[in-house]
């Protein structure tokens, strides 16, 4: 039976082993590496599949600004295990996640994934809403997705890690 539950502290080494395993390369050097730079995954949100006991999915946000300081969260990476693919895992860990960063309040989610991925669950391409990355790579793989009405209203500048937050937290832990 497959569990879908909040990544757990332990679970750090597996899930990064998945994402590796996944992603290769692109897991620390990309884009969307270099906008978690800095920052620590968001508690409460980030979730995990666990079947018999073993870790086969992971889905984790990040925090980011866009433009002047508007607090958003980057989502990624979402993996699955080889094996376990196509068996509705990574649909499970997106509509769980999604719904648990609503639940708390944030309002803007931003991801740099295929398109044909990530419309199912409503995302859009960001660079239309003038929301971009520091360069050129990636630009055209950035979407958006709103979590509270009008959250995209007005808003426009570059996806940036949100190192502010990050070095609060660390203050006050
Ligand atoms: C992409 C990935 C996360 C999909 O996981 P999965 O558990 O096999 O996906 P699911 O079975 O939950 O499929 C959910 C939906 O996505 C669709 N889908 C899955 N992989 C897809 C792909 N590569 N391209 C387009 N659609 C895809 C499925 O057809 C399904 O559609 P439906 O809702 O209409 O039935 C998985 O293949 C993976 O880990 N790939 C390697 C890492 C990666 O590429 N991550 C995404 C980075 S952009």
């Amino acid at each position: 039976m497959i569990s879908i539950i909040e990544e757990r502290p332990g679970d750090q080494q597996a899930v990064e082993t998945l994402a590796r395993l996944s992603l290769g390369n692109r897991t620390t050097d990309s884009p969307a590496a270099r906008m978690r730079a800095g920052t620590r995954p968001v508690p409460g949100i980030c979730m995990v599949a666990i079947e018999n006991d073993v870790l086969v999915g992971t889905l984790r946000f990040w925090p980011i600004t866009i433009g002047y300081g508007t607090k958003a969260l980057q989502l990624g990476p979402l993996a699955i295990h080889p094996d376990q693919r196509g068996r509705g895992f990574s649909r499970l860990l997106m509509r769980q996640g999604l719904e648990r960063a609503q639940a708390l309040g944030h309002r803007i989610v931003v991801l740099i994934g295929d398109a044909a991925i990530y419309a199912r669950y409503g995302f859009e391409a960001a660079l239309p809403h003038g929301i971009t990355l520091p360069g050129e790579e990636d630009r055209n793989r950035l979407q958006v997705l709103a979590l509270a009405p009008g959250a995209l209203e007005g808003l426009h500048g570059v996806c940036l890690p949100d190192t502010v937050a990050a070095a609060n937290k660390r203050r006050s832990a």
